[in-house]
């Protein structure tokens, strides 16, 4: 795992925005998977930024993201999909057709889950994955337990994924508390992956997902097995990783 320390989350999220624009530019059809979170909205806002100075195009682009909340539709503002909208697809010139989404709605999660599987294989898979990464240890909602979970799959979220999302709805009550999410097979496919960490509040999974164990108990871990993967961190998020 690369491991990049900036000084600001504001730098970090450039960063990332960077190395996206740069898969786009290699590669006008590229697949991104893409996450939600206050995390990555540095790298978007940045992403936009470049699309507006005419230097991206997205119009060949697909994209994928990790999670959606069970029980939202798409125009629910607390969706994943209202988020992405908001701030990245709303902003740049992707096709709606080109962008992939889980749907939380669906009558039979399981099978949408394969549905989601399915989209991603029939595209080539994803070559650049982001993620974020949860203040258990958790990435898309993948959140930790005895086992890792290969495939695309529904989950109910822990109570302190709850609490820590509950800064973007009304009351904490309004949390769901179920979401269909990426497997951690499916995001270990992905050529390459882009995880950013930002904040005190992760320096500890940080530490546990470097330094610790691999194990399910912390999910992020795993990505120490991915043979390209760049952990981009702020100060203060690196703050208890030693030399
Ligand atoms: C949610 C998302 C994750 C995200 C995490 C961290 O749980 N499902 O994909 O990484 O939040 O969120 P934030 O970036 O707001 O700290």
């Amino acid at each position: 795992m690369n491991i990049n320390i900036y000084g600001t989350k504001e730098e970090a999220g450039v960063a990332a925005g960077n190395m996206i624009a740069g898969a786009v530019t290699e590669n006008a059809n590229c697949v991104l998977g893409l996450a939600t979170g206050s995390t990555p909205l540095p790298a978007y806002r940045h992403l936009v930024e470049l699309y507006e100075e005419g230097t991206l195009d997205f119009a060949d682009v697909k994209t994928f993201n990790l999670d959606e909340y069970v029980g939202l539709d798409f125009q629910n503002k607390n969706s994943y999909h209202s988020f992405m909208q908001e701030n990245l697809f709303g902003k740049i010139n992707i096709l709606p057709g080109n962008i992939n989404f889980l749907d939380g709605k669906a009558k039979d999660p399981e099978e949408e889950c394969e549905r989601y599987e399915e989209a991603i294989a029939e595209c080539g898979g994803i070559d650049l994955q982001l993620l974020g990464l949860g203040s258990n240890g958790h990435i898309a909602f993948n959140e930790p337990g005895d086992a890792f979970k290969d495939r695309c799959h529904i989950v109910n979220l822990s109570e302190n994924t709850r609490r820590d999302n509950a800064r973007f709805f009304k009351s904490a009550g309004e949390v769901p508390h179920k979401a269909l999410t990426m497997g951690i097979g499916t995001i270990m496919g992905a050529k390459k992956i882009l995880i950013i960490a930002t904040g005190k509040s992760k320096a500890e999974a940080v530490k546990k997902m470097v330094l610790g164990k691999i194990t399910p108990a912390l999910p992020a871990s795993i990505l120490r097995f991915h043979p390209n993967t760049t952990l981009l961190l702020d100060s203060d998020a690196a703050s208890l990783l030693t030399e």
